[in-house]
């Protein structure tokens, strides 16, 4: 069983202990997800119910507890990675209703909440949080109060309004004994005690209670309630099966969700994180994009004399390919910069520049200190950012979140996929507004968009074939990457991942320079890895692989779904799906990081945490 992550952590309880050191316990398994804040909430004996929450770890809430009321048999808990609301007290969850009858607690994304909320408002609800889950519980609420129904049957029925990702748990004042829960795209595991009940967004955080499991599936809605059998409905109503799996791995594969990895599960998780990158943004009705930050700031965009990027890493390799992106559909000049070199320059900047700044951690001291010279010349700063209410991410004028959850691994992987899907829209929806992209190309690289978490899956079926070719090369002591055109910075992408987690040095390089210096490396002990997919420049892209065969060089081609030319000249041929041009570094980049993780795995290195690295640079 491999869970997905989506966004953080939630914690239930309901029997005889109490609850709450049970809850904290399970937060505290759940802390390896990244979050930046934590709650919980607890019905006393009786019937009062407290919520005790705050920004920080679980720690800084255990602090929080001391000298106040956590007693009671029934709790939920929730460690929040923000997604909309920065992260503060009042942000964090469990979010209590209007007449703080209700508390809840929600791990996804409620895309429509703005909707919701208006809604709400028109019928006199404010609103203590800018968050999303807080629409929701007040939305529960309203039609509880409307419908004079169950709590169970008001979850129903708002659940079938939202639109998005949610887990959720609720309890309610004066109700000592049941919780309620629901689930759509994010995991929500219920353990099943002896008289007890334990709900948990990943099983890891209560194995210490039980083996025995039941995962509630999409669109299900369970009363949790001691003492009696587990009951479990669609969102109709309709009674659902209740099926109870036994769980056998140990807490530390669990807390990677069944992998070795973070890295591994977060390659792997791909197809999911860009189905939340992507959520709302691309209209599946009519394939149009909305990007608020870009339509909230069009004038900027429209009237951009140039758009400069500056980030490091892996964000400056999106970068590179943003720059395609935004100057084929957009037809405004763009330059990539290094943050590093950008700020000790004394760049020349406009005050009608765009500057776009990317980073995952949203926290690199470089790319932060290009912002603030942006800031200071008078430019537009855009964000694309992972972390909510990073420093990078406030310092901007606006900006788009790529929602991939925390990113564990140092070596980035699903943040590059999520920042190059942002990328992506946010050129075809400044194209549109431009008129420099034509409808019938928007709308076929928006459906294109929609489908990348399918393409992803069937890219990621490469996995176990790089596997075995990765025990080829782990004697290598050099690597170079070749690609050309939008898959130039796959190349770069693809060499800094294997050289970041392996130690072997890697060089990226675009495929013509090769002829300019570069073949003189080539021989057995070189193996070059060559993207040869089918676009505009495969033919050359070709040549060069011939050139390094020539030479005696060993070749690994990712090539085009039935490709038979490279396999001519190439030892190694990775065979991945094709989609349109403009989007193909975002599945030609799948078996890169899957070579890179082999290999490295295989040299027997610390993947997770190499050597000399940190997740986030904040120095300089
Ligand atoms: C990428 O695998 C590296 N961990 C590193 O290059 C990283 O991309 C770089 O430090 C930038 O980090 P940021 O995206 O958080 O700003
Ligand atoms: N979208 C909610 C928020 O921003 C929940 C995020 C999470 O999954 O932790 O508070």
């Amino acid at each position: 069983m491999q869970f997905r992550e989506i966004m953080c952590g939630i914690v239930g309880y309901t029997g005889e202990r109490r609850a709450c050191p049970v809850i904290i316990k399970g937060l505290q398994r759940l802390e390896y997800r990244g979050y930046d804040s934590a709650g919980v909430a607890v019905c006393q004996e009786n019937g009062a119910l407290n919520v005790y929450k705050c920004k920080g770890k679980v720690s800084d809430l255990e602090r929080h507890l001391e000298g106040k009321d956590s007693s009671g048999t029934i709790g939920i808990g929730h460690t929040r990675w923000a997604t909309h609301g920065e992260p503060n007290d009042v942000n964090a969850h469990p979010h209590l209703s209007r007449s703080g009858n209700l508390a809840l607690i929600h791990n996804g994304i409620i895309e429509n909440f703005r909707v919701l909320r208006d809604a709400l408002r028109s019928h006199g609800f404010t609103f203590r949080s800018s968050t999303d889950s807080e629409v929701l519980v007040n939305l529960i609420e309203f039609v509880r109060e409307s419908e004079n129904c169950s709590l169970e049957d008001a979850v129903r029925i708002a659940l079938k309004q939202v639109v998005g990702a949610y887990a959720i748990a609720l309890i309610e004042k004066g109700n000592t004994t049941r919780i309620v829960a629901a689930r759509k795209s994010s995991p929500m595991a219920i353990g099943i005690g002896d008289g007890e009940y334990f709900l948990s967004s990943d099983a890891a955080s209560i194995i210490d209670y039980t083996q025995s499991f039941v995962y509630l599936k999409d669109g299900e809605v369970a009363v949790i309630e001691k003492g009696k059998p587990l009951h479990i409905t669609n969102l109709e109503g309709r009674e659902a099966p209740v099926s109870i799996q036994k769980l056998n791995l140990s807490i530390s594969q669990l807390e990677k969700g069944g992998f070795d990895h973070f890295m591994l599960k977060e390659i792997h998780e791909q197809p999911d994180t860009l189905g939340d990158c992507i959520r709302g943004r691309v209209i599946p009705e009519t394939r149009e994009i909305v990007l608020s930050g870009v339509l909230e700031n069009k004038e900027r965009f429209l009237k951009a004399r140039r758009i400069i990027f500056v980030a490091c890493g892996t964000s400056w390799h999106a970068a590179l390919i943003g720059e395609h992106l935004i100057e084929n559909m957009c037809r405004i000049p763009v330059e990539v910069e290094y943050a590093s070199e950008f700020r000790y320059r004394d760049p020349i900047i406009y005050p009608d520049d765009v500057i776009i700044a990317v980073s995952q951690s949203g926290e690199t001291a470089d790319t932060l200190a290009a912002v603030e010279i942006a800031r200071s010349a008078g430019a537009f700063v855009y964000g694309i950012c992972n972390v909510v209410g990073s420093s990078i991410a406030r310092g901007t004028d606006s900006g788009t979140y790529i929602h991939v959850g925390p990113e564990i691994g140092v070596a980035s992987t699903k943040a590059f996929t999520g920042q190059v899907t942002v990328m992506t829209m946010l050129a075809l929806l400044v194209g549109r507004l431009k008129g420099t992209v034509d409808s019938g190309y928007y709308h076929r690289v928006a459906q294109a968009v929609l489908e990348l978490p399918s393409t992803i899956r069937k890219a990621l079926e490469t996995a176990g074939q790089v596997a075995a070719l990765a025990r080829t090369f782990t004697y290598a002591h050099n690597f170079i990457y070749l690609g050309r055109g939008y898959n130039y910075p796959t190349a770069l992408e693809g060499a800094l991942k294997l050289k970041e987690i392996s130690y072997i040095h890697a060089e990226g390089l675009p495929a013509a320079e090769m002829k300019h210096g570069p073949i003189a490396l080539i021989d057995a002990e070189m193996p070059t890895v060559a993207i040869a997919t089918l676009d505009a420049t495969y033919e050359k892209t070709l040549s060069n692989i011939e050139e390094i065969k020539a030479r005696g060089g060993k070749i690994i081609a990712v090539v085009s779904d039935g490709d038979e030319l490279v396999r001519r000249s190439a030892d190694y041929c990775i065979e991945v799906p094709s989609t349109v041009e403009c989007l193909m570094p975002l599945v030609s980049i799948i078996p890169l990081q899957l070579l890179a993780y082999y290999i490295a795995t295989y040299k027997g290195r610390n993947v997770d945490q190499p050597r000399n690295l940190a997740k986030s640079v904040t120095v300089e």
